[in-house]
């Protein structure tokens, strides 16, 4: 891929850049897509195009909005884009999570639709791709589309471009066509995507569930056989790439110390068993519904009660989302009762612990616990329990998964469990606590062997072999 014109545009940006009272600070976001793209970024050099979003993004950039990044060991250029705190409201905080968020997660969580959000998101679409075209260095770049802020952008860049590989990458679930179809704008939304050569899918059913709405929707020609769709005079791949992690390097005996221990937080005796959950505070993450059977399980096992800790970090997200603060709320009052019923001057239960906790300190965490626990009602992969399994080079420790996260179809050597069933999900927390270890070895060494074969350059590495690939075809047909 040398010298080829890569760029990739997402919403949420890799470095923000804040003011704060001893001068600019530069922070990297949580949750999962910074996390998964920032090696492929550093990987292929070229440009990353996402929304200005930090107080202090204005000051840091140059005459073009553009900064190399990281800090202090440039390998890319990162184009900020800015829109307008309405825009904001319409097109982040509406349209993408209060329409799309919900309608694909099944969660639910009603999805509203209003019409000034959608126009906010056709122009904040709009403006992306303008910031794209300005970008391209030929007249045929490759162009790279995360997510469900920009389902309009592949067709627009297609306008700005027509020569342009497009490929966008869906990395929240797709759901099945009934639902789909209370969307209003259902039909513009399928036709932004199908601006895309390629478009890529985190399991199978996301691919049929997407391919069934277009079949339903608009007037095309699909062909199962190798997933693709014409519309118009366009053909678009339908592909799965399961998303994962860079697998980490092996210590060096150079890092720094931990600064956060769990079990020194909860005054864990030894012997105590550690329960981990991490995780944004989104109401897909199953996060009340694991808080309740890890009360149930105290209440019906006494027997564990001062032997185990749960430690549930919680990164505040989308607080100017209604529904998330309701949750935030709800998170709080239920870890409180349950340490109001079990706790003891000397025994904590749960440490709920709502703020951002850095990727050094979940590192050292996720080798800390026990049992790592991913309660999600529905999620399109879910990196925490790939990142838990690439910690554990001691090949102990228990992954509980939801059978409704796509990472579930990866590692079936996790104990998968229903997030919903509240009685099954305490009686699976009680098996893990109960796994002997040589279990855990043989169940952690085959996980570990999945996630560090397939890892993220395997995901990034199939998705640009497959638009170099496209490209070709498509400059022999011209
Ligand atoms: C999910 C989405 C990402 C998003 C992340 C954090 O992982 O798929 O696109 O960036 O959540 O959410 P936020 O709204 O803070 O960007």
């Amino acid at each position: 891929l040398a010298g080829t014109d890569v760029i990739l545009v997402s919403n949420r940006e890799p470095y923000v850049h804040t003011t704060q009272t001893d001068g600019i600070r530069c922070e990297i976001p949580a949750g999962g897509l910074v996390s998964a793209l920032e090696p492929i970024a550093r990987g292929c050099g070229g440009t990353w195009i996402a929304h200005g979003s930090g107080s202090a993004d204005r000051e840091t950039v140059d005459a073009h909005d553009r900064i190399q990044v990281p800090p202090g060991n440039p390998g890319y250029t990162l184009r900020r884009v800015w829109i307008t705190p309405e825009e904001e409201k319409g097109y982040y905080v509406g349209f993408a999570n209060e329409s799309l968020w919900p309608l694909c997660h099944n969660a639910f969580v009603r999805p509203v639709f209003r019409a000034a959000d959608w126009c906010h998101y056709r122009a904040v679409n709009a403006r992306f791709a303008d910031a794209v075209k300005q970008e391209a260095r030929t007249d045929s770049p490759i162009v790279i589309v995360q997510d469900y802020h920009f389902a309009l952008l592949p067709r627009m860049i297609r306008e700005r471009l027509p020569n342009a590989t497009i490929v966008s990458f869906w990395h929240i679930p797709w759901p099945n066509a009934e639902v789909f179809g209370i969307c209003p704008h259902a039909a513009e939304v399928l036709d932004g995507m199908l601006g895309s050569d390629i478009i890529g899918f985190q399991v199978p059913l996301f691919r049929i569930n997407f391919i069934d709405c277009v079949e339903r929707t608009l007037e095309s020609r699909i062909n199962p056989e190798d997933c693709s769709v014409r519309y118009g005079s366009k053909l678009s791949r339908v592909r799965t790439y399961p998303i994962s992690i860079a697998w980490p390097p092996d210590p060096t005996g150079q890092e720094m110390p931990a600064t956060l221990s769990a079990r020194k937080a909860m005054g864990a005796k030894s012997g105590a068993k550690l329960i981990l959950a991490v995780g944004r505070l989104d109401y897909t993450k199953g996060i009340p519904e694991f808080l309740s059977a890890f009360e149930e399980l105290l209440v019906l096992h006494p027997e564990w009660r001062g032997n185990i800790h749960l430690f549930y970090v919680a990164a505040p997200s989308r607080g100017e989302v209604a529904s998330y603060r309701s949750l935030h709320k709800q998170c709080l009052r239920l870890s409180e009762a349950i340490n109001d019923r079990f706790g003891t001057p000397d025994y904590t239960p749960l440490l709920f612990m709502d703020r951002h906790v850095d990727r050094d300190d979940l590192r050292h965490l996720y080798r800390e616990a026990d049992i790592c626990v991913v309660p999600s009602l529905h999620d399109g992969m879910n990196l925490v329990a790939k990142e838990f399994v690439a910690e554990r080079r001691d090949e102990q420790g228990v992954l509980i998964l939801s059978r409704f996260a796509g990472a579930t179809q990866e590692m079936p050597e996790a104990l998968a469990v229903n997030p919903f069933d509240i009685s099954k999900l305490a009686a699976t927390l009680k098996s893990a606590l109960e796994m002997p270890p040589d279990e855990q070895a043989a169940r952690m060494r085959r996980m570990r062997e999945t996630v560090r074969s397939k890892n993220i350059y395997r995901w990034a590495g199939r998705l640009l072999e497959d638009a170099v690939h496209f490209r070709r075809r498509n400059q022999l047909l011209k």
